[in-house]
């Protein structure tokens, strides 16, 4: 049922990117043939799904939330071609293919990953159907989840971490900025986008804070111990780069149980909200269990 529902997101996202980042038939084209290869096909989408959902479940109507959803995407993938670049982590396989910076070059590969950070914001900037001020409240969460206090700022400590010994509580911080920002933003702008009281937008951050830890341990799990073929990017690529981690420096086990409490963390976030919430919980509980 899950499995369906997530396909069928991703189906109406691909075709709402495919629109909203033609190629150009430019001169500059090659730097947007670069950016659709690593956006489109491959992804889970599991942002812009908690996004949508998030709004459905604060009461917004219709497709107007698709623009920030495909926003959201754009910006998660734009970190993605980064993260992957010889200067960061050196991966040479994403979502299935090579990286983008094995395919196009390095040069090719940071343009495009600037053209989507800097078109995910027209993106939203189009937005119809929603009032203009939860536009502008939504665009400030997206920007401030992206910057330097958010997804950047983790990609920072992350790489320092490299050269030091950080306690678990400085990898917790690394984890809440560099994959909790986006995550707990995707679920925030849902909630905004639809109107929704104060009370249940700090819910939604709740929720999206403790799934962007389960997430990260899981993704180191994945690093750890996945199968390269269905998860689509390197195995040991965090121990390849000495990348201290929560796995690294308490074990398998306490990394397995600490990504089971912050996943209950989360749904017992969920717990506040009145309405229906079956798939958000049946999503969060395969977050924890998934193998790509
Ligand atoms: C990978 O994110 C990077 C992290 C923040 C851990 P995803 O696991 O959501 O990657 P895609 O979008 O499915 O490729
Ligand atoms: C990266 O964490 C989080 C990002 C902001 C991209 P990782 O470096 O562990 O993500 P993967 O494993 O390469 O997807
Ligand atoms: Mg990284
Ligand atoms: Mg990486
Ligand atoms: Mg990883």
């Amino acid at each position: 049922m899950l499995d369906l529902l997530l396909k069928e997101y991703a189906t109406k996202l691909d075709a709402r990117l495919d629109i909203l980042l033609p190629e150009s038939g430019q001169l500059y084209d090659n730097v947007l043939h670069a950016a659709r290869y690593s956006l489109l096909n491959g992804g889970k989408r599991i942002r812009p799904v908690l996004l949508l959902e998030f709004y459905k479940l604060c009461g917004g109507e219709d497709d107007c939330a698709y623009n920030f959803a495909a926003a959201m995407e754009m910006i998660h993938t734009y970190s993605l071609i980064h993260d992957d670049l010889p200067c960061m982590d050196n991966d040479d396989l994403r979502r299935g293919k090579p990286s983008c910076h094995k395919k196009f070059g390095e040069a090719t590969a940071l343009l495009a990953g600037d053209t989507l950070l800097t078109e995910a914001f027209g993106v939203a900037a189009k937005t119809l159907g929603i009032r203009q001020e939860l536009i502008v409240r939504a665009t400030g969460i997206l920007a401030g989840a992206a910057g330097a206090a958010g997804m950047i700022g983790g990609q920072v400590i992350d790489l320092e971490n490299e050269e030091r010994e950080p306690t678990v509580e400085m990898l917790l911080e690394t984890y809440r900025l560099k994959t909790g920002a986006l995550l707990r933003a995707s679920a925030a702008i849902g909630a905004v986008l639809a109107g929704a009281e104060e009370t249940d937008i700090l819910a939604a951050e709740t929720y999206g804070e403790n799934l962007g830890l389960a997430f990260q341990l899981v993704d180191d799990i994945l690093d750890a111990e996945g199968d390269e073929s269905i998860l689509g990017k390197p195995v040991g690529s965090d121990a390849q780069n000495g990348k201290h981690t929560i796995l690294s420096l308490c074990g398998l086990d306490r990394c397995r149980e600490m990504a089971a409490e912050y996943t209950q963390k989360a749904l017992a976030a969920l717990g506040s909200f009145p309405g229906n919430t079956e798939t958000l919980t049946e999503l969060t509980d395969y977050l924890l269990l998934r193998n790509r």
